[in-house]
């Protein structure tokens, strides 16, 4: 098929580091399906899958046969994140790199969480064996009187804007400190997920120019929504760690502007509206997002900063999206439009305005925070491998051939590559102006 590509950025095809599309146990929620014509739909080629499932994968065991589970049925190409299980820490001293080379803990944790580490002593642990391991940790790093707090309301049910207006602000800011202590002890690599606050913020990037290994994530939520939406959505937006305040917000917006961000993510954590809309504390902590994080980031972008120059603002979102990624997951093919990279591309019209719809959402939940609003920017064309996995126009998707980027598959599968020479590829050059980003 031709592509259209005039006016619009090619970039690499987008990673999203943090999705979760709730195979084995949860499909009522999310399956492998849905999870992946979202990632499509939303420019996004890649993505790297959480590891609380039911049952959950803490064990190299459990990882291959959630990867037999998903095999065949996804349109994007996918790896996934060990869970760090407190009783058995040493598994990650000899963890094989060709199954995984990150593991998310827990620091605290609705009952969504696998397994959350709670005693000191075992996340000590933990860090001391990711480092013998080499092993990233992905850290959940949010404080436990969070959760006490909503523990202390079982059974009397509340509205979520009523927890919202007794929430203790410090949020995750203990757990920062003492994931950045174990790092200076240990000299582990961690990777801070859904970093929400300002002074989270300021003290992981504090540590990083004081040369400790330490990276944070900021997913679009934390971008897109402050508590004062709360009001309007309730707990659709309840989410862990919560969202935070405009002055949060503004904070992590300078973070993404300065580079300080590592990735951006979605934290894509769909549940049914039923369960949704049950009152707190029993509605669960997460909301969709693979599907909207590439627009509302760019539709926040040009918002905030409408005098940048796009061309700079494109190169950010293939720099957060892809690039980054794709070298901090050691995703070797992905990240780069050049010769040797893989065939994932994605074709950006950056003007087009449209509003969002949950006609439009793909995930299986079917519903989206983000319905009503205007976006600027539409994904026209998603290409994995060299072939068309969503196209706008004709409304049509691609055959579920993704495949699992294991360390051992990076390894030895053929390439699909990137020519000018390539027919396939001949006509989205010929097309229009490539403003390259990337
Ligand atoms: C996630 C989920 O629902 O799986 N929810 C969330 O609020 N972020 C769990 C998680 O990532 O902590
Ligand atoms: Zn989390
Ligand atoms: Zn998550």
């Amino acid at each position: 098929p031709r592509v259209r590509a005039d006016g619009c950025y090619v970039l690499p095809g987008l990673i999203d580091s943090h999705v979760h599309f709730r195979t084995p146990g949860l499909e009522h929620k999310e399956d492998w399906a849905h999870g992946s014509r979202a990632a499509v739909a939303g420019g996004v080629t890649t993505v790297i899958d959480m590891p609380n499932t039911v049952p959950p994968t803490l064990d190299p065991e459990a990882l291959v046969s959630k990867a037999e589970l998903v095999a065949g049925t996804s349109l994007v190409d996918y790896r996934f994140h060990l869970g760090a299980d407190p009783r058995r820490p040493a598994l990650l001293a000899r963890l094989d790199p060709g199954i995984a080379t990150t593991a998310k803990v827990f620091m605290a944790g609705h009952h969504t969480a696998p397994t959350v580490v709670r005693d000191p002593i075992a996340l000590e642990k933990i860090f001391a064996a990711a480092a013998i391991g080499g092993v990233r940790l992905l850290l959940h790093a949010e404080d436990e009187s969070i959760f006490t707090l909503l523990d202390q309301w079982q059974g009397e049910p509340r509205s979520y804007l009523d927890y919202e207006r007794r929430r203790p602000r410090s949020g995750g800011i203990s757990a920062v400190a003492r994931v950045l202590e174990l790092v200076r002890r240990y000299g582990t690599e961690a990777h801070i997920l859904h970093l929400s606050s300002a002074e989270e913020a300021d003290l992981v990037t504090a540590a990083r120019a004081a040369g400790l290994p330490v990276t944070f994530e900021v997913t679009g939520h934390h971008l897109s929504f402050t508590d004062a939406d709360t009001r309007r959505l309730g707990a659709r937006i309840r989410l862990s760690p919560a969202i935070r305040t405009q002055a949060d917000q503004d904070r992590l917006w300078e973070a993404l502007r300065a580079g300080e961000v590592a990735c951006l993510g979605s934290d894509h954590a769909p549940h049914t509206v039923e369960e949704k809309t049950r009152p707190v504390p029993d509605a669960p902590p997460g909301l969709p997002g693979v599907q909207e994080l590439a627009v509302a980031v760019w539709t926040g972008m040009r918002r905030r900063w409408p005098e940048e120059d796009p061309d700079l603002a494109a190169t950010r979102l293939a720099e957060h999206l892809s690039a980054r990624p794709a070298e901090m997951f050691r995703l070797p093919g992905k990240g780069r439009l050049e010769p040797g990279a893989d065939a994932d591309l994605v074709v950006f019209d950056p003007a087009a305005p449209w509003m969002l719809s949950a006609h439009d959402v793909r995930s299986k939940c079917g519903w989206s925070a983000y319905e009503g609003w205007t976006m600027t920017g539409r994904v026209l064309t998603t290409i994995r491998g060299g072939q068309v996995a969503w196209d706008a126009e004709r409304g049509v998707f691609g055959r579920p051939e993704g495949r699992w980027l294991s360390g051992a598959a990076a390894q030895d599968r053929p390439r699909t590559e990137i020519t000018a020479r390539d027919p396939r590829h001949a006509e989205t050059e010929a097309q229009g102006p490539s403003r390259g980003a990337g």
